[in-house]
Formats: C-alpha cells, sequence, structure tokens
C-alpha cells in the first residue's frame, strides 16, 4: 500500500481513506484492515473525487485538518471520505437542499463529529455566511447554475484557495455537446478562478469533467 495524497491511498488499484468511525460502513463501501487499521474503500462510480483521482487527478488540496465547503452534499458518501481525510481536527460544512438527503446526511453527523450539516440552498450564500474563510470550495450540484453557484461561493476562499467542482454536461445542456458545455462551464469561471487541472471522468460518470481551480483575487 502508498500513500498517494495526505490520508489517500492505493492498494491494488483500489483507493482508500482511513475509517474515523471504525468499524461502520457509510454507502456499502468495503472495509479494509491492514496492520491493525482501517480503511474504506472508495468507490469511483459512487464519488467524482473518487473518479477524479483514479483519472489522474495530481492536485490535492483536501488535507489533513483542513476546512471545507461542500456544496451539493447529498447524503454524505464523498463527504464521507473527506472526513477521514481531514480527520478530527478539520471541519466540512456539508451544504444541501434536499430535505429527504439531509436526513440521511444528519445520521453520518451523529458520529463523525468534523461534518457541519447545513440544510440551504448553495445559490444563496448569505444563508450559511457563518462558515467564514475555508481552504476549498467542493461543489457536485446537479443544478444548471452550477457555475455561477462556484463563482458566488467564492466569498468563502482567500486569494488563491482552492476550488474541487464537477461539471455534468447534461444537467445544463442536455442538447450542446459535453465539450461545448464544458468550455461554457469553464469560461464563467473564469470570471473568479484559474483553472489548475481538468481531468474527463467519462469512465466513471458520462459526460462529466473534474475540475480543480484556484480564486484569482
Ligand atoms: C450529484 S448529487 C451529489 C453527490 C455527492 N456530492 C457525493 O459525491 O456524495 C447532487 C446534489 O446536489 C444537491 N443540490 C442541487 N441543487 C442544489 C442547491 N441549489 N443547493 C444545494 N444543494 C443542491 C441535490 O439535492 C443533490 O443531493
Amino acid at each position: 500500500m502508498r500513500e498517494i495524497f495526505e490520508g489517500v491511498y492505493e492498494l491494488k488499484g483500489r483507493i482508500l481513506t482511513k475509517n474515523l468511525d471504525k468499524g461502520k460502513k457509510v454507502y456499502g463501501e468495503k472495509l479494509i484492515r491492514i496492520d491493525g487499521e482501517e480503511y474504506r474503500n472508495w468507490d469511483p462510480t459512487r464519488s467524482k473525487l473518487g473518479a477524479a483521482i483514479k483519472c489522474g487527478l495530481k492536485t490535492m488540496p483536501i488535507k489533513k485538518g483542513g476546512k471545507i465547503l461542500y456544496l451539493g452534499a447529498a447524503t454524505g458518501t464523498t463527504v464521507s471520505h473527506l472526513s477521514d481525510i481531514v480527520g478530527k481536527e478539520g471541519e466540512i460544512y456539508a451544504v444541501e437542499v434536499a430535505p429527504h438527503s439531509m436526513k440521511r446526511l444528519l445520521q453520518l453527523c451523529e458520529t463523525r463529529e468534523n461534518i457541519i450539516p447545513i440544510l440551504a440552498d448553495a445559490r444563496n450564500p448569505a444563508e450559511y455566511q457563518e462558515v467564514g474563510k475555508v481552504d476549498v470550495v467542493y461543489e457536485d450540484v446537479s443544478h444548471p447554475e452550477q457555475a455561477s453557484i462556484m463563482n458566488k461561493n467564492s466569498v468563502f476562499l482567500e486569494k488563491k484557495g482552492y476550488g474541487l467542482f464537477a461539471i455534468k454536461s447534461q444537467c445544463i445542456d442536455v442538447i450542446k455537446s459535453p465539450l461545448q458545455v464544458f468550455k461554457e462551464v469553464e469560461k464563467e469561471l473564469s470570471e473568479k478562478y484559474k483553472i489548475k487541472e481538468k481531468i474527463d471522468i467519462d469512465r466513471y460518470e458520462k459526460a462529466h469533467r473534474f475540475l480543480v481551480l484556484r480564486k484569482k483575487e
């Protein structure tokens, strides 16, 4: 096994994180014991960041002790791996608009104290402005205004702070080609961010691209 990023491991092609909540699975993932430690398999078909890692992500701004604003947390599949990585000293502010997903996310927060659930619409950052500055804004919302949401939420980042962003082209326009949609989304994001990496994650999620961003000003 080797550590490919802080708190992220690779073993025989599988991506793993060390389980912060020992003995518990979050979404049916495999638990693996190695040298007395317990790891959780990070399924790239269930998490776009997991897919981006498998497809060659180079920059991983999520680290131990980090403070993350996560937009579109759903039931907490990817959030749970970020919770493993940032550990007990870190914080993940998990924003989700759908009450039914929030109900399951709340169960996760009962045992993972580093996840702070926020029932809010990510189009209105004023609803959760008390979060303050974070190291990374992560966005995976299925919403046609994906890019504008990421631009609005740049207020939580300092200059050169990182953004991680999953583009779902079919959520934005089903008629245009994914490449055309990616181009338009990237242009809109360039108002606030520099694009550091572009990773096509088609292998795991049809017509999706994952971006690593850095805030301009
Ligand atoms: C693709 S799912 C997220 C999956 C999750 N990121 C993961 O990897 O585990 C997209 C989520 O975005 C949420 N969403 C859509 N519009 C939103 C908005 N305006 N504000 C917050 N969440 C939103 C949806 O309810 C849904 O749960």
